[in-house]
């Protein structure tokens, strides 16, 4: 099964990165099993690091040099073997911005305008500033990175799942315009994880933007992490009950808990029956810990010698060239592009 996501270098990871994301593309390069529970050898996983994403909002040559240096330590630090996946940055492989223009003339701007992650990040950019074409066409981009690859799966968090849908649509239309050369991928949604919310506003997504007090960053010190969660909003009454209408702060930190222990969260709320919020936090904060303690201890080892992370990425974005460029060859004789003269 070919799997491909992707991740933006825009600083350190956060908890809902990991839950929503991350930990799942670390299983499925390891485990090879299909959402339908089918059992293959081992899937065949594509991950780049979308450093040119991160250019719609960091403008600043040091920063994103450095943001893509730690990105590329963590994804090693979490347990990425790069024999088993394709570790790569997406500016190493030219097809993905050609294929981005070539999906730019078949995309109509409404429906460009109507991407929810688009308004959003509009909203927050300064009049001075202005919006830049970027942020509108970063789907377009996005797909291209997709369906390069052709794989049948990618996984996301829930927040992505409208540019996983624009995606599909624009492969049809691309198939339908050109003649068949695309998959139509599936976005892979965690359950209770699909929407890790911030600490502070439960009815929020978690995210770096909110504040430092809403997420719980990968690299954080542990006296930080426990402060937070310590600190983290709770709801009224006294129970430990996963119910995300009444008590959304409570169902937050359960379903955070499950994520970095592995526990159901029916068994996390029989354990905790009787037990109050602080103990539950304590404990949750434990979990959170041993869950993050080796990933921490290994990026620290591994920030010792950031050229050998950057060689593994760079053996990736051989393969993922190759790749690419097979789709590259098809789509230029489809869309009547001089062979001769674009290779
Ligand atoms: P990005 O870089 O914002 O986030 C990376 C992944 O983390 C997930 N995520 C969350 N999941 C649950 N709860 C949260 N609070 C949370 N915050 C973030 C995101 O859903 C995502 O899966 N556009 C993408 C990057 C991208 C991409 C791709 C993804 C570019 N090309 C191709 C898949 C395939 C983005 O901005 O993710």
């Amino acid at each position: 099964m070919r799997i491909l996501s992707g991740i933006q270098p825009t600083g350190q990871f956060h908890l809902g990165n990991y839950l929503g994301a991350l930990k799942h593309w670390v299983d499925l390069s390891t485990s090879g099993r299909s959402p339908e529970g089918r059992q293959d050898k081992g899937n065949d996983c594509f991950y780049p690091i979308v450093d040119l994403h991160a250019l719609t909002t960091v403008h600043d040559a040091e920063t994103l040099r450095k943001n893509t240096q730690e990105a590329q330590i963590a994804m090693l630090a979490m347990g990425f073997d790069p024999e088993k996946s394709v570790l790569f940055l997406q500016s190493q492989v030219p097809a993905h911005t050609e294929l981005a223009w070539i999906l730019t003339t078949l995309t109509p701007i409404g429906d460009l305008e109507r991407m929810t992650q688009y308004k959003e990040k509009a909203a927050q950019v300064s009049k001075k500033e202005g919006i830049n074409a970027g942020l509108l066409t970063y789907p377009t981009l996005m797909a291209a990175d997709i369906l390069l690859y052709n794989p049948e799966y990618v996984p996301v968090g829930e927040d992505q799942k409208q540019h996983l849908e624009f995606t599909r649509n624009l492969a049809e239309k691309f198939n339908k315009t050109y003649g068949e050369v695309f998959k139509l991928p599936k976005a892979m949604i965690q359950k209770e994880t699909a929407r890790v919310m911030s600490l502070q506003d439960p009815t929020q997504k978690m995210s770096k933007s909110l504040g430092a007090q809403h997420y719980i960053g990968l690299f954080e010190e542990e006296d930080s992490i426990r402060g937070k969660i310590k600190k983290a909003v709770t709801d009224s009454g006294n129970k430990i009950k996963y119910e995300l209408r009444e008590k959304p702060a409570i169902s937050n930190l359960l379903a955070i808990y499950s994520g970095v222990s592995g526990k159901s969260i029916k068994d996390l709320e029989q354990e905790f029956l009787g037990k109050s919020y602080a103990d539950f936090k304590s404990s949750l904060a434990d979990a959170v810990m041993n869950q993050l303690r080796p990933i921490q201890k290994r990026y620290k080892e591994l920030s010792q010698s950031p050229a050998e992370a950057a060689a593994l990425f760079d053996k990736g974005a051989t393969k993922a060239n190759e790749v690419s460029q097979e789709t590259m060859t098809l789509v230029r004789k489809k869309i009547g592009l001089n062979e001769s003269l674009s290779r």
